[in-house]
């Protein structure tokens, strides 16, 4: 039950993900996440916690004339965010409503946060922006460093 208005939504939503800006909020997290599927409804199959992403209100607020939540253009397959934290970055798919956020701010999983930063701070401000998940799919992602650390380390094992 895809209307017109709703499928040009979705290709306005795609355009404005491809702009690239480096937006910057406040990254909480939350438990629970694994109970229930998010205001976008996703599938269970894709229960797993770089699926766990909620936007606020600034973006999740419905098109006019829609009233399921699941049909909201950012609920979509290609919508994803990347996050840029102290500790590594990580892109997951937008997937839920966070009512208590403003702004540019969001929540995350808690067993995604660790990856991001301490969880001990409980909000951290961070930048992030909106990718394509079908470019950039949902997981964590090696830091340069990292890589060239883990390249050092095999070397060594090869060669010593
Ligand atoms: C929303 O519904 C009203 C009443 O049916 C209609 O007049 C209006 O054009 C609709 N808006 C959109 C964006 O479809």
């Amino acid at each position: 039950m895809q209307s017109t208005s709703l499928k040009l939504l979705l290709v306005v939503s795609l355009g404005f993900l491809q702009s690239g800006d480096t937006l910057r909020g406040d990254v909480t997290y939350y438990s629970g996440w694994n109970h229930g599927w998010g205001s976008c409804g996703l599938d269970i199959s894709m229960e797993n916690q770089f699926y766990v992403l909620a936007l606020g209100m600034k973006y999740m607020t419905l098109p006019e004339n829609e009233t399921n939540t699941h049909n909201h253009p950012l609920c979509g397959p290609n919508a994803c965010a990347k996050i840029y934290g102290e500790r590594g970055t990580v892109v997951l798919k937008i997937s839920d409503t966070c009512g208590g956020c403003l702004d540019d701010n969001i929540d995350v999983a808690d067993t995604v946060f660790p990856m991001l930063d301490d969880p001990i701070k409980g909000v951290v401000p961070m930048d992030w922006e909106f990718v394509d998940c079908s470019v950039d799919p949902p997981g964590k992602k090696t830091a340069k460093s990292e890589f060239f650390l883990d390249l050092h380390l095999s070397r060594k094992i090869i060669y010593n």
